[in-house]
């Protein structure tokens, strides 16, 4: 779906943007939701010419039924301090929305200076919570993709392109 090339050709250019947004930046602390982020976030942290502190956070969400209802649990907390720190939050896919939407509250109450949000990809018609993210790399259709770091039951991470999964 969506190539290598195509992939490290945009996050150059988001990473512009992102630099133009935080220039002066005591700090940005990037924090990766995963497991899905890991890719991109390596990749984009190396196109940052910005004082950079790498971060990780893990949620999951959890089916009661009903996926307008999800709940979204921490599993791994961040390990350091973002209260008065420039934070950007970076998520592989804004599904549903639920867990970019949870995430934002959970660390916007830990008081960051400034908080935004990059996402390498958008499905915008799954939608079920008003949320967007401030950068996106690609808006992709209602499919189930994998690759650059993105599983289908843990499998398929290790892809360098985005591929949608067919299931037959
Ligand atoms: P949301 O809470 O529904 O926005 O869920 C977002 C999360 O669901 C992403 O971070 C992915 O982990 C997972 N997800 C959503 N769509 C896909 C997909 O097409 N392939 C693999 N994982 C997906
Ligand atoms: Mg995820």
């Amino acid at each position: 779906m969506i190539s290598a090339k195509a992939i490290a050709a945009r996050i150059e250019t988001l990473a512009k943007e992102i630099q133009t947004a935080f220039k002066g930046t005591e700090k940005l602390v990037v924090v990766g939701l995963l497991r899905g982020s890991f890719v991109f976030i390596a990749d984009l942290v190396r196109e940052l010419d910005l004082p950079v502190e790498v971060d990780f956070l893990e949620a999951s969400s959890y089916g009661s039924g009903m996926e307008s209802s999800r709940e979204v649990r921490i599993l791994k907390d961040l390990r350091g301090e973002i209260q008065g720190r420039d934070v950007l939050v970076v998520e592989d896919i804004v599904d549903t929305g639920h867990t970019l939407h949870h995430v934002v509250n959970l660390l916007r109450s830990k008081g960051p200076r400034r908080l935004e949000t990059i996402a390498l990809l958008d499905k915008p018609t799954r939608r079920e919570v008003d949320v967007k993210a401030t950068w996106t790399g690609f808006e992709i259709p209602d499919k189930f993709v994998v690759g650059y770091g993105i599983d289908y039951a843990q499998r398929n991470r290790n892809l360098p392109y985005i591929g949608a999964v067919r299931f037959t």
